[in-house]
């Protein structure tokens, strides 16, 4: 049987990304709400390999944020080059390992992409990830004979005719690991930036008789890095082209394919979703079929199921819609809410932490904290739920059935006895019976005579 080659992947990282006008680490800059080191960290998750993270200053910054990573931190105190930088990462690489290399600030590299960069490694082949650019200014150059990759060499060293080349270094690359150790002991910085260059092991490889096999990137973003918040911004808006048109592909329909933005991961349960314009969808998210989201709404971490629709203005966070439910418009859907199918929430009702049974309906200008609440029941305009006495949280219990009039007070904890109803403007303290009408109200009177005050 065959060895199985271990995959190492080396995420260079050290740089001090000056460009970017930020206190933040540049590689924590975020592209669809993650991290461009974690996107990159995240390309390699199918290759089942070792991740080595070369890491400059920001190190502990860099370190807490991807901390639930599996990764090998190591430090490149001072930035003499990216063969340097390669150089520090290279300790556990083993003779037959395939060493990986790819960068911190290149968040949209594809898993399709480094996969054919990987296949094929070993002592006679090796892969370089090359693209043709219109304005190829900055990039190093590949420079090819008849038969092959010949070398590259870098814009403050190349010659009038290098220049003229359209065909870049992306500077991700796939080699065997006991070439690479060798070829860094061998680096030399005698170029025009003093620089250990990564990119001198091409020539030397040829000289070793090794193949160098160019892999080509989907299209050009996906090897585009980020050194300033502008060049920032056009890859996320790139992602979330290709985000949205993934969703047409997937059945959605989209009320304006430029006016959606997914940070996380959406999944569709089903085809006909139509989602409007300015949603934005963060972390898990799964939508069921026929579901509708209204404009400007904001769905965090949430399960809807199918046909729900969830009006304009709204914002859902961490909770669980069933089927045929309404929702909004601005409503506010907080951490633990359950809503059971056929549930209906109107405008401006904030829920918290509470199941609402099935087919309940909360209309109109409602908080609903920490609360239980049956099927079919009536939640009058302006009822709240007084969960909180300042230090602990009560719970309010609505058993099934319940009518509770507009301008409600439900001081907890308190239940509602299946069946009762609550009197408008009632301040509940004490258990309401089942199927009776319960009301707290002080007398209504009038005052005869009564004469309205007067400026003197
Ligand atoms: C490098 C390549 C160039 C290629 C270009 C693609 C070399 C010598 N040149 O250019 O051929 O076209 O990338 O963008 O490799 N880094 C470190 N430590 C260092 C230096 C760099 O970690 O000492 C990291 C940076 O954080 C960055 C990456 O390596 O993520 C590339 O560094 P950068 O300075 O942008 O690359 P160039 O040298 O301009
Ligand atoms: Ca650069």
């Amino acid at each position: 049987m065959k060895h199985q080659m271990d995959i190492k992947t080396i995420i260079l990282a050290a740089g001090k990304g000056t460009r970017m006008g930020s206190n933040r680490a540049k590689v924590l800059h975020k592209i669809a709400g993650k991290p461009m080191l974690q996107r990159a960290v995240e390309s390699v998750e199918d290759l089942d390999g070792e991740v080595i993270v070369v890491f400059g200053h920001d190190g502990e910054q860099v370190k807490e944020s991807l901390a639930p990573f599996d990764i090998s931190w190591v430090e490149q105190a001072e930035q003499l080059g990216t063969g340097h930088a390669v150089q520090q990462g290279i300790d556990e690489v083993k003779d037959d390992d395939t060493v990986l290399i790819l960068y911190g600030d290149v968040p949209l590299i594809k898993k399709s992409t480094l996969a054919k960069m990987v296949s094929g490694v070993d002592k006679t082949s090796m892969s370089l990830l090359t693209v043709n650019l219109e304005n190829p200014t900055g990039y190093g150059r590949i420079v090819r004979s008849e038969s092959g990759i010949q070398k590259i060499v870098e814009q403050k060293d190349a010659t009038v005719l290098e220049l003229e080349i359209a065909e870049v270094n992306t500077g991700i690359m796939a080699v065997n690991g006991g070439l690479l150790v060798k070829w860094l002991s061998a680096l030399k910085s005698d170029n025009a930036q003093n620089e250990y260059y990564l990119t001198d092991i091409i020539e030397m490889a040829v000289n070793d008789g090794v193949s160098i096999k160019a892999v080509h990137p989907q299209c050009e973003e996906e090897v585009q890095g980020v050194n300033s918040k502008s060049q920032l911004n056009k890859l996320e808006r790139h992602f979330q082209n290709e985000t949205a048109e993934w969703l047409m592909d997937e059945g959605a329909i989209l009320g304006d394919a430029s006016r959606i933005d997914v940070r996380g991961n959406l999944v569709l349960k089903g085809l006909d979703v139509y989602i409007d314009c300015n949603v934005i969808f963060e972390g898990h998210v799964e939508l069921g079929e026929n579901v509708v989201i209204g404009a400007n709404s904001i769905i965090t971490d949430t399960i809807i199921h199918k046909n729900a629709h969830i009006k304009p203005n709204s914002v859902l966070e961490n909770c669980v819609i069933g089927s045929n439910c309404t929702v909004g418009p601005f409503a506010r859907i907080r951490p633990g809410t359950v809503l059971a199918d056929s549930a209906h929430v109107g405008n401006f009702v904030e829920i918290k932490k509470s199941n609402v049974g099935e087919g309940s309906k909360i209309s109109h200008l409602s908080y609903i904290g920490d609360a239980e609440i049956g099927s079919k029941v009536n939640i009058g305009a302006g009822t709240i739920t007084c969960n909180y006495d300042g230090v602990n949280k009560f719970k309010t219990v609505i058993e099934d059935d319940v009518f509770i009039g507009s301008g409600t007070q439900l001081v907890a904890p308190v239940t509602v006895r299946k069946g009762a109803s609550i009197g408008a403007g009632t301040t509940l303290t004490k258990e309401a019976p089942e199927h009776a009408l319960t009301l707290s109200r002080s007398k209504q009177m009038t005052l005869k005579g009564w004469k309205k005050p007067t400026k003197d």
